[in-house]
């Protein structure tokens, strides 16, 4: 088949993305497609220049952040009529708003942190919630702009002055244990993984998520097998809630003294880096990194 991969782009997620790409052009070129690389910049006539003169049968969308994960890229492609993997506009825009994302998922009976949409003005005026509560942006990836306020700490007003992502910030509140995640391909979920950061992360930060060594995947999670079972179920109806396609990956937080589980986010395009997670859970169900990337164009032409 000949495939464009689409890598690169604008957001603050533009080196990850790099990375994404490049797996996914050796991959794809190593299941016998015939691949052209798109590195993505801020002139979009070129892409769709690019685009054109590539003539592919379909699009591997390996970009993250505002305008690849947003619905705008996707856009563009419906355009050119040309098919894509990963989910279309309306998913992809939803997903991207972690505040809408919320709404969805709670009116759907998921469960998700208690937590709002607030303005910058207001976050700079008191705490929106009893501490400890995250501040984070509405619209970024891979933990960017992520800040937790936890008791005692002053820097609230200072986060909000120097605030660089928009008029308003979601804020909800801190859960305590671990960070899980799951990923979806079609109409099952995969696997559950635990990502513990190491020690000197404050979280799974963005140091945290790329740089050798600064976190550890255990996959499958070690879990009481319900607990399992329940984020398994979550990330498929979340996917489903939201129109997505292809593959997502759905992040939670679990708090094991509680047994409560609530779903963070759900990314509709997920890192597909060597360190990155779906395909990792994908790798211990049995489906190589070739064959999830194969699997990506053939299901983008269902
Ligand atoms: N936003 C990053 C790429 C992820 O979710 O994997
Ligand atoms: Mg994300």
């Amino acid at each position: 088949m000949k495939v464009a991969v689409l890598y690169g782009g604008t957001s603050s997620e533009r080196p990850v993305s790099l990375v994404s790409g490049e797996a996914a052009i050796s991959a794809l070129r190593e299941k016998g497609h015939d691949v052209t690389p798109v590195d993505v910049g801020s002139d979009i006539a070129v892409t769709i220049q690019a685009l054109k003169a590539a003539a592919p049968d379909v699009v591997f969308n390996a970009l993250h952040g505002p305008k690849g994960e947003d619905g705008a890229i996707q856009g563009v492609l419906e355009w050119l009529n040309l098919p894509y993997t990963h989910s279309g506009i309306r998913a992809s825009a939803v997903a991207m708003d972690k505040g809408a994302t919320r709404i969805l998922l709670a009116a759907a009976g998921l469960p998700v942190a208690e937590g709002r949409v607030v303005t910058v003005a207001e976050l700079a005026e008191a705490d929106p919630l009893p501490v400890p509560y995250v501040i984070k942006p509405v619209a970024e990836g891979s933990s960017v702009g992520v800040e937790i306020i936890r008791a005692g700490d002053n820097r609230r007003a200072e986060i909000a002055r120097a605030w660089r992502f928009g008029k308003e910030a979601l804020v909800e509140s801190f859960i305590p244990g671990r960070e899980l995640t799951a990923g979806v391909m079609g109409d099952h979920a995969l696997a559950v993984t635990d990502i513990l950061p190491a020690e000197t992360a404050a979280f799974y930060d963005f140091e945290a998520k790329y740089k050798a060594g600064g976190s550890c995947h255990v996959v499958p999670a070690d879990l009481p097998a319900d607990v399992t079972k329940r984020a398994l179920d979550y990330a498929l109806r979340a996917h489903q809630t939201l129109g997505c396609a292809g593959a997502s990956r759905t992040d939670f937080r679990y708090d094991d003294e509680t047994d409560t589980l609530i779903i963070l986010e759900v990314n509709t395009q997920p890192g597909m880096t060597p360190t990155s997670l779906l395909p990792e859970q994908a790798a211990y169900c049995g489906i190589s990194y070739p064959d999830l990337c194969d699997w990506m164009v053939r299901e983008a032409l269902n």
